[in-house]
């Protein structure tokens, strides 16, 4: 394993957190590199169930290290509440690494996130409402603060001031809200930098020296391939790069560390928020995948749009990530399906498209074109070996691996741990 990046290769909630999960009981750390708390997993411990938006899978195993990296932008409350959480579930948080470099979602990142949205009306982008794109639009424009700056009030407050001159004139006139107090947002702030400060340190050294001396170090991505900022469906994206470049960047090494990427993607595939999709199931067959795939958002409860398996978009999360395995999730939702389609084309106009259009006008009118595959109608929930799965789900598995051009390393056929099958 070394090295590996597991990251979505979809539009997030492929079921990442159990893949990390499956991974990390044998990593020595499992490093978050972009995102937010808009992200969200659920790891089940024992008879106890764990929502985590910021820490990292692999809390629950005592040898490793969760890690916070310097890509991420953080919401203190929202962690320190976090790692309450877990220490009243009897784990221990004191293990947590969050970078000095990493970005503070402030008061005003959230209140603008949610004034630009109602502001964009219809075309909204239906975002999580956590801050997370004014905090990263602040990183780049370079008025952001850092958690190193927790530590150093003087500076802290001159930032919060710095920030505020334009976010005061901005808040209440072009969005009509209440301006806010530099004061109050500095005094919650620097209340909540000791709590924090044990936590906090060079997260690019620490993971340098893992990988130098040959630890297992995993990069857990947070939502997916066709949500990157720069590779994504723009501007029906996040503000950050969920991509295999993203962990490169977020986590502060060099490209040559890493020795395996894994794309996780469900066996249909689902978005939320808004956005092309051109494999978008409206009927009854994407009501049933939303009902047994359980299709709500873990952060806002938000109903998943659902759809067919498209490879187009597959093979393009493989070509921009390098993806050098496939891991297959929620395979026996399926069994439900007489006959199962995967896109393996598109069509506008008169134009046919085997790879992702690059233009989103073209996307938005793309029709899929389908190939029809058997159900296996039955129920795969108990299978744990490749070749006790019925014929029609390996044929499926291997149409995917043909079609996309990388072999498929894992299946999971239910929510448990154990309801996974390891091909190779
Ligand atoms: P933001 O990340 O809150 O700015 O939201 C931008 C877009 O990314 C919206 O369409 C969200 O629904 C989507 N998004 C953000 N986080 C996740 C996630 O963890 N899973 C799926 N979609 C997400």
């Amino acid at each position: 394993m070394a090295a590996t990046i597991v990251l979505g290769a979809q539009w997030g909630d492929e079921g990442k957190g159990r893949v990390v999960d499956y991974f990390a009981e044998k990593a020595d750390f499992v490093v978050r590199f972009q995102g937010g708390n808009n992200a969200g997993h659920t790891i089940v411990v024992g008879d106890q169930r764990l929502a985590l938006s910021l820490i990292p899978s692999g809390i629950h195993y005592p040898n490793c290290t969760p890690v916070i990296a310097s890509g991420t932008v953080i919401d203190p409350a929202v962690l320190i509440a976090e790692m309450d959480m877990v220490a009243e579930k009897g784990l221990d948080p004191s293990r947590v690494r969050l970078s000095s470099n990493a970005h503070l979602i402030m008061p005003y990142h959230r209140k603008l996130d949610a004034a630009i949205e109602r502001y964009l009306g219809k075309n909204l982008i239906g975002t999580t409402k956590k801050g997370i794109g004014p905090a990263y639009t602040d990183k780049f424009s370079r008025f952001g603060i850092r958690v190193q700056d927790l530590f150093d009030p003087k500076i802290f407050r001159e930032k919060v001031d710095a920030a505020l001159v334009d976010k005061n004139k901005i808040l209440p006139r072009v969005y009509n809200t209440l301006p806010m107090d530099a004061g109050e947002i500095t005094d919650e702030y620097l209340g909540l930098a000791e709590r924090l400060r044990p936590h906090v340190t060079d997260t690019s050294l620490l993971i340098h020296r893992a990988v130098k001396e040959g630890k297992e170090v995993l990069f857990e991505g947070a939502q997916g391939t066709l949500l990157d900022v720069d590779h994504g469906t723009y501007p029906f994206v996040t503000s950050s790069n969920p991509t295999a470049g993203g962990a490169v960047i977020g986590a502060g090494i060099g490209p040559k560390a890493i020795d395996e990427v894994v794309g996780v993607a469900k066996a249909y595939i689902s978005r939320v928020g808004t956005g092309p999709f051109p494999t978008e199931l409206n009927d009854e067959t994407g009501d049933t995948m939303i009902e047994l795939g359980g299709e709500y958002g873990t952060v806002t409860g938000r109903r998943r749009r659902c759809g067919w398996l498209d490879l187009v978009a597959l093979r393009y999360a493989a070509r921009v990530n390098g993806l050098t395995r496939l891991f297959i999730t929620k395979m026996d939702i399926l069994s439900a399906s007489d006959t199962i389609a995967v896109a393996t084309g598109y069509r506008a106009g008169d134009d046919r498209y085997d790879e992702f259009p690059s233009q989103q006008s073209v996307l938005y009118h793309c029709e899929p074109e389908y190939v029809e595959l058997d159900g296996w109608g039955e129920d795969i929930t108990g299978v744990r070996r490749y070749e006790d799965l019925p014929k029609e789900a390996r044929a499926y598995i291997e149409f995917i691996e043909e079609a996309v051009e990388v072999p498929v390393g894992w299946v999971s056929v239910g929510p448990e741990r154990s309801q996974l099958v390891e091909i190779r």
